[in-house]
């Protein structure tokens, strides 16, 4: 019997492509696994109804660790048109897999290395190693929203004396999506993110919020973060309100270390993280919790390249090696590491994305074959 039970999440669009390219990477470190297929995304929303069925739920609950591709998702209209006839007007709502797994299984830690390989030529400057601490399972994504604003939700948001303004707006001219934090979560992300520093030799945590504006929410995390900051004299604790974070990320990215922030602006900061070191062909989170985990690159399903075996499976197999070390299997994850590193700063296979015609496969094969060596 294999040593791991990994569910394999491929999704759709691209997601195929680069799970069966990570794949030839984890057999090449001679990762002992067996792997088990899981539906999700698309099409199962199409036949189904339901993007994330019950009986892939399941499927996790029997695995050590979970490697997801990627998802086509839609905004609510367009995605109610493509479902079968025979669903339609029976009141499926569509919502994203991946927001639902991270919340069923409360992966409340997202963890987003962003760190330039030497040698890639899309870095926008070689010095950048950051590492984005993203509260994974409330805040913006807590889908606590409303529209119409029902009468009861309306009342009670009315003892808010700010409320007055829209008093002459009627219940069908307003939405309202609640910004949720826990003081439980706020301490989770920024403990994982303080650990994690401390762990790994970082010189400082920024925490980005914005509480001069969003008194409540950012004013909570920015509180916990200063008290559990205390436990880590060592390290150096940054605030940063997330506008002027973007444009700090920009001017001087080698400046930070770790990054802890909220949903959404973890949301944001992370694509921008990404592409100071490449783009989205080079990132990966995992979405992590007390005793599951979920692996999977940044990117989305780029239906316009799906079947093109074209996008850069590096994200992919990045996201395989943070699973090693979630399973703790640190030699092979440390054997892939090094085996991108070599195969970027040799520059002979590239994919599309860094000017190069290497398809998803011969670039799995360089770092597979880099492993080896
Ligand atoms: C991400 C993605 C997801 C998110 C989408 C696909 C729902 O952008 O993982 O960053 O918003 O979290
Ligand atoms: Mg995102």
């Amino acid at each position: 019997m294999a040593t791991y039970k990994i569910a394999w999440l491929p999704g759709d669009g691209v997601g195929n492509e680069v799970l069966a390219a990570a794949r030839i990477v984890l057999d090449k470190v001679g990762f002992d696994a067996e792997y088990i297929h899981g539906d999700i995304g698309w099409e199962f929303w199409k036949t189904e109804g339901n993007p994330l069925p019950d009986r892939t739920i399941e499927l996790l609950k029997s695995t050590d660790a979970c490697l997801f591709g990627a998802i086509t998702s839609k905004p609510k209209d367009e995605a109610a048109a493509e479902l079968a006839p025979e669903l339609r007007g029976k009141g499926y709502v569509y919502s994203s897999p991946i927001v639902g797994l991270r919340q069923l299984f409360n992966l409340h830690t997202n963890l987003r290395p962003c760190k330039a390989y030497p040698g890639n030529p899309l870095n926008f400057r070689d010095d950048i190693d950051l590492v984005i601490f993203r509260e994974n399972t409330e805040g913006l994504y807590s889908g606590v929203e409303f529209y119409p604003l029902p009468d009861e939700v309306r009342a009670a948001l009315e003892t808010h004396p700010k409320m007055r303004r829209f008093a002459d707006v009627p219940n069908d001219d307003i939405a309202v999506s609640a910004r949720i934090f826990t003081r439980k979560a706020c301490q989770t992300i920024v403990r994982d993110a303080f650990a994690y520093a401390k762990q790994h030799d970082y010189g400082s945590v920024t925490v980005v919020e914005k509480p001069n504006v969003i008194r409540e929410t950012s004013g909570l995390m920015v509180r916990e973060a200063r008290a559990i900051a205390q436990g880590y004299p060592e390290i150096e604790r940054r605030e940063a309100n997330v506008d002027a974070m973007c444009m700090w990320l920009v001017k001087n990215p080698q400046n930070y270390d770790v990054l802890v922030s909220s949903n959404m602006f973890g949301d944001i900061i992370s694509d921008l993280a990404a592409q100071l070191v490449g783009g989205l062909g080079f990132a990966a989170s995992g979405n992590i919790g007390d005793d599951y985990a979920v692996f999977e690159p940044t990117h989305g399903s780029a239906p316009k390249y799906a079947g093109m075996n074209k996008v850069n499976p590096t994200a992919t197999i990045r996201a395989a090696k943070m699973m090693l070390d979630y399973l703790g299997e640190r030699d092979k994850a440390a054997a892939i590491e090094r085996a991108i590193e070599r195969v970027i700063m040799e520059g002979k296979v590239r994919t599309y994305d860094m000017g190069g015609d290497a398809s998803t496969t011969r670039m799995a094969e360089a770092i597979a074959a880099a492993v080896a060596e």
